[in-house]
C-alpha cells in the first residue's frame, strides 16, 4: 500500500530569467513502511521536490501534478490545513537543519509553540520528549537553552526528534549526513533506523547525493537528473543492475577503497547539467551520454524494464510506465 503517491509533479522557480524548471513532471510512489532513497548530483532538484511537498514558499511555485499522502492532495491546500499536516502525517528535517530552529526562543518554547498548534498538551509530551532526547544522547537540561549553545551535530540531532514529535506517516531527511564526518553519519543513519523501528515514522524519504550511504538505509531508490527522474528501483537492483546511463555514470563513479586514484578507470561524469531555465525538447542527459543517440532529441518516457522503471530511449522495447 501506498503512504504517498506523485504524479506529474511540477515545481518551479520564479526568477528574473524565467521558470527554473527544478522539479520538472516527476511521478513516483512511497510504499507505507519503506525508505526510499533519492539521489542524483548537486541541483538535480532533490531538495525542492522535499520541501515541495512540505513548506512551498516563494519563488518556488506549483505548477502542476498532484501529490497524494493517503487521500489528501497536498497541492490543493491552503496554508492552514497544510500547517495542521505539517509534523503529523508528513514532516521534514531540512537540508542545513542546524540553522532550522528559531534562535530567539528556549528549545522548550519552540517545541510548546509546536504542541500548540498540533492542539496537543506539553505536559502530556514531556515525558515522551525526555524519553526521545535520551535515546538521541541529549539531555532534557537543553530545553532550557537557546539553539545557539548548542552544538551543530546537538542541533541536528535535535531537529531529528522535533520532526518526529507527532509521529508522521512520512519523514523527509534532506542531507542529513553531509556536513559529518564519518563515524558520526554512522551514528546518524542508525539513529534514523531506531526511530523508524520504533515507529517514530512509517516511511522514511532519505535524500542524499552519497549513492554508499543510500545502500545502507533504502529500500528503493530513485535517481533524479535535472528534474526528472531518471531511474526508480529496488537498491540492489539499482546496484547491481543499473540501467540508466547517468545512473551507471554515478555508480562507476564511486571511489573505492584500496584502488589508487591513477590505478582506476574511475570516471567523474564529463560536462555539466543543462540550465534549467534554457530546458529544450531533447532528453535531458544527452549532451553528457556515451550512448546518446538520434532518438534523445526527443525527451524519454518511463519504460518498464523487469522491477525497474527507467526514462531513456535504450529500453523502448519495454512496457511504457
Ligand atoms: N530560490 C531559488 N531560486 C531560483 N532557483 C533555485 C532556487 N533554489 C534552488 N534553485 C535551483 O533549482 C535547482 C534545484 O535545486 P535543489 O536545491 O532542489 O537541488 P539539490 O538536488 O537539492 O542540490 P544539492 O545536492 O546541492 O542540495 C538548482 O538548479 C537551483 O539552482
Ligand atoms: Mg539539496
Amino acid at each position: 500500500m501506498e503512504i504517498l503517491q506523485v504524479k506529474d509533479l511540477k515545481l518551479y522557480y520564479k526568477t528574473l530569467y524565467g521558470m527554473a524548471k527544478a522539479v520538472d513532471g516527476v511521478s513516483f510512489t512511497v510504499r507505507k513502511g519503506e525508505t526510499l532513497g533519492i539521489a542524483g548530483e548537486s541541483g538535480c532538484g532533490k531538495t525542492t521536490l522535499g520541501l515541495g511537498l512540505v513548506l512551498r514558499k516563494p519563488p518556488m511555485v506549483w505548477c502542476g501534478g498532484q501529490a497524494f499522502i493517503e487521500d489528501t492532495d497536498l497541492m490543493n491546500l491552503d496554508e492552514k490545513s497544510m500547517r495542521k499536516l505539517r509534523y503529523e502525517k508528513i514532516s521534514i528535517i531540512p537540508q542545513y537543519a542546524m540553522d532550522a530552529l528559531n534562535p530567539t526562543k528556549k528549545i522548550r518554547q519552540i517545541i510548546q509553540d509546536l504542541l500548540k498548534e498540533h492542539k496537543q498538551r506539553y505536559e502530556e509530551k514531556q515525558e515522551l520528549l525526555t524519553e526521545r532526547l535520551t535515546l538521541i544522547n541529549l539531555n532534557k537540561k537543553i530545553l532550557d537553552m537557546y539553539p545557539i549553545e548548542l552544538s551543530g551535530g546537538m542541533r541536528q540531532r535535535l531537529v531529528m526528534v522535533i520532526s518526529t514529535l507527532l509521529n508522521p506517516k512520512l519523514l523527509i531527511s534532506d542531507e542529513i549526513t553531509s556536513a559529518l564526518d564519518v563515524s558520526t553519519q554512522k551514528t546518524v543513519i542508525q539513529t534514523l533506523y531506531q526511530m523508524k523501528k520504533k515507529g517514530f515514522m512509517d516511511s522514511l524519504i532519505f535524500i542524499t547525493h552519497d549513492l554508499s550511504l543510500l545502500y545502507q538505509i533504502a529500500d528503493r531508490v530513485m535517481i533524479m537528473y535535472a528534474g526528472k527522474v531518471a531511474e526508480i528501483g529496488e537498491i540492489q537492483d539499482i546496484v547491481d543492475n543499473p540501467l540508466h546511463p547517468y545512473t551507471r555514470a554515478l555508480i562507476g563513479s564511486l571511489p573505492r577503497i584500496g584502488v589508487r586514484y591513477h590505478e582506476t578507470k574511475l570516471k567523474g561524469i564529463h560536462g555539466y547539467p543543462p540550465n534549467l531555465l534554457k530546458i529544450g525538447p531533447a532528453c535531458r542527459f544527452k549532451e553528457r551520454c556515451p550512448m546518446a543517440f538520434n532518438k534523445c532529441e526527443e525527451n524519454p518516457p518511463i519504460f518498464r524494464v523487469n522491477a525497474q522503471e527507467v526514462a531513456c530511449w535504450l529500453y523502448e522495447e519495454g512496457e511504457r510506465v
